[in-house]
């Protein structure tokens, strides 16, 4: 049984940020004064946001009003500080390091601020004895936070994959789709509340390598390492790669993956070619998955939503529940004294498959003149597929490789823009690990 200081207790909550997740937030707990997954009550008492007069489909009359979120951390009307204002920097680094300092719970979906200062604050908050946690910064209301931090401390983690992006993987399911091209449905992702305030965090892959650089340092242990993180976005996919994947028998997604080898790990975001069967093509719209892989427990596989009002609000109820329980974990699996930043893994121990597509010269020896070029960079052809010649006797050429050292495909892509039957700069786009 709880003890009855939990169950009575009335936590007051100040709420920083009320965009999205923030209004939606608010608007739950008043609605539902019953919140009270540990028998105590929450109850937002502040709030604090860019402009006090903006519509909203809420009234705010009934909290405090605070123009500075650090004073609403600060106050003795706020129990939990909530921070959804965003930024890695900036006043909602500043309110979190107050709220920590004055040994206050916080409960974030910053996934900026932890990705790129998270070490620092863990430090901070259990020097000071205060829960740190971000349910809600990956993977909005689908509880990745939580089973890395919480169920798979009982295994060893050896990587983490998955679509942590919502926007992103919903403009490549539209474009595949509806034959549509890129900037015209950003606009929609953008309408329908997916998109980041400056989509280039989207569509740049900035975005997904915040939450997997997060999800590796709960998984490994490890301090969280952004600038490690190796990040290509969606911005050079175009509709003829999603075309010809799909006559491949493949769909392309932005993936993000974390994974250990020896006492290195290695963060990236890049678009990859799946099998049209596998989960990860069957991921669609704005919808996040994600593959743990251990060593006792070999592979969890969920999907959820990502993103949006409802089920990233929801993640950060579950985390204020945490509070109110009295649930004590270190922030990232280890003491914050204790972790350490991982060392990246050299490309060269890299190894892969991938698809290249070409343009090339419509004449006798080109096929022959591609071809020797990857013999000579050591990569092996898969499968190959040539298109009827083009406009001006240009041919697309697409091939994908065997399992093979990243350099090695790098080298062939060198040897191939070399080519002179070779009329653009390759297109090179990985194939997720199955
Ligand atoms: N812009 C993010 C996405 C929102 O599209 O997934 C959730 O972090």
């Amino acid at each position: 049984m709880l003890p009855d200081l939990v169950m009575s207790k009335v936590w007051k909550i100040g709420v920083a940020g009320l965009g999205t997740v923030g209004g939606g937030l608010v608007k739950y707990l008043v609605e539902h004064p019953g919140f009270a997954p540990a028998g105590g009550k929450a109850v937002v008492t502040g709030v604090c946001a860019r402009s006090r007069s903006r519509p909203r489909d809420f009234d705010i009359a009934t909290f405090d009003w605070y123009d500075d979120p650090v004073l609403l951390a600060q106050s003795p009307q706020t129990d939990i500080f909530v921070e959804l204002i965003g930024g890695s920097d900036g006043p909602a680094k500043v309110a979190v390091e107050a709220a920590l300092a004055l040994g206050k719970p916080v409960v974030t979906a910053n996934k900026a601020l932890i990705a790129e200062h998270g070490a620092e604050l863990a430090r901070l908050a259990e020097a000071h004895g205060a829960p740190l946690l971000f349910e809600a910064a990956v993977m909005g209301g689908t509880p990745a936070v939580k089973m890395l931090r919480e169920a798979m401390v009982g295994d060893e983690v050896i990587s983490v994959a998955g679509i942590l992006n919502g926007t992103c993987n919903y403009i490549l399911t539209e474009m595949e789709s509806h034959e549509r091209a890129f900037a015209d449905v950003l606009g929609e992702a953008q309408a329908k509340g997916y998109a980041e305030a400056d989509p280039t965090m989207d569509i740049g892959g900035f975005d997904a390598a915040h939450k997997i650089t997060i999800l590796a340092a709960l998984a490994f242990g490890c301090a969280p390492n952004y600038a490690a993180a190796e990040i290509e976005g969606v911005e050079r996919v175009e509709l003829l790669d999603i075309r010809l994947a799909r006559e491949l028998g493949y769909r392309i997604r932005l993936t993000a993956s974390a994974e250990k080898a020896g006492d290195g790990i290695s963060v990236r975001v890049h678009p990859a070619l799946a099998p049209i069967a596998h989960p990860l093509s069957q991921t669609v719209g704005a919808t996040n998955a994600l593959f743990i892989k251990g060593v006792r427990i070999p592979r969890i596989f969920i999907q959820g939503p990502g993103a949006g009002e409802g089920p990233t609000a929801a993640a950060c109820c579950a985390d204020i529940a945490d509070v109110m329980t009295g649930a004590v974990r270190p922030v990232f699996q280890k003491p914050a004294t204790q972790l350490k930043t991982p060392k990246p893994i050299d490309a060269a121990h890299r190894t892969g498959q991938a698809y290249l597509r070409l343009m090339v010269r419509d004449e006798a020896g080109a096929l022959a003149a591609v071809t020797e070029a990857l013999a000579e960079a050591g990569v092996s052809i898969d499968s190959f597929l040539q298109k009827p010649v083009e406009d001006e006797g240009r041919v697309p050429i697409v091939l994908t490789t065997h399992e093979v050292a990243e350099t090695k495909i790098m080298d062939a892509v060198t040897r191939l823009a070399a080519l002179p039957q070779v009329l653009e700069s390759p297109r090179l786009i990985r194939i997720a690990r199955a």
